[in-house]
């Protein structure tokens, strides 16, 4: 495969989403995971419906209010909030992440992130897991206000690029994400981390790998 574009999606595809409530497993007790899944859904729900409702909050302040939600619902104190809503600022990165990065710039690609997060925390997760000089672009949808999948956000590299959307090949661990952003004629392929199953929503990636390094055999 050749390609001179390589975007990824920030949140479950380079960063841990889960890593956040993971620090805190032993305060929060067995139910840590249950309860990061149920925090990073809601967080999702929210960008959904407040693009619809053309509402636009930017994604900190969804981040904040998933997890008010989320803690009630799973009746976590309250006074853990604060620390949990900025360990998200920090989130890891998957150990594999630094290493493919290193390999692909001496590629000669450009590679840059495409996400719903906000500028400020995009620009803090790839300073705290020292990643900052792979990237070329970081592409918040906070320049458009609305949120993936609307097609405005993946317009982004498009019009910065001045190319086509077939000439993108871009990577997300989260199907709806791989869905929208193939939909729109991007080269989507599908960070199958966790041996999920595959969204119903016209558009099946090419190829699908477990882990990023396997983007280096494909590229
Ligand atoms: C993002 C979410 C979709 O980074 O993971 O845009």
């Amino acid at each position: 495969m050749k390609t001179r574009f390589i975007i990824f999606d920030a949140y479950g595809t380079l960063f841990d989403v889960n890593s956040a409530a993971e620090k805190y497993k032993d305060k929060i007790g067995d139910k840590w995971e249950s309860f990061a899944n149920f925090w990073r859904t809601t967080q999702l729900e929210y960008t959904w419906l407040r693009s619809l409702m053309k509402r636009h909050k930017d994604f900190w302040q969804i981040t904040e209010d998933s997890l008010d939600k989320s803690m009630r619902v799973f009746g976590i104190n309250m006074a853990m909030k604060d620390d949990l809503l900025n360990l998200y600022k920090v989130l890891s990165s998957y150990p594999e992440v630094g290493e493919v990065l290193k390999n692909l710039k001496k590629k000669n690609v450009k590679l840059a992130i495409l996400s719903n997060g906000t500028p400020a925390l995009l620009n803090e997760l790839v300073q705290s897991n020292d990643l900052k000089d792979f990237f070329d672009d970081l592409f918040s949808i906070e320049s458009v206000k609305i949120y993936k999948p609307d097609s405005k956000v993946y317009d982004l590299p498009v019009q910065k690029y001045k190319v086509k959307p077939k000439d993108i090949t871009f990577l997300s661990a989260n199907t709806w994400d791989v869905s929208g952003a193939g939909n729109y004629g991007f080269n989507s392929i599908w960070v199958n981390r966790s041996n999920d199953i595959f969204d119903n929503l016209d558009f099946k990636p090419k190829n699908e790998i477990n882990n990023l390094t396997q983007l280096l055999d494909l590229i």
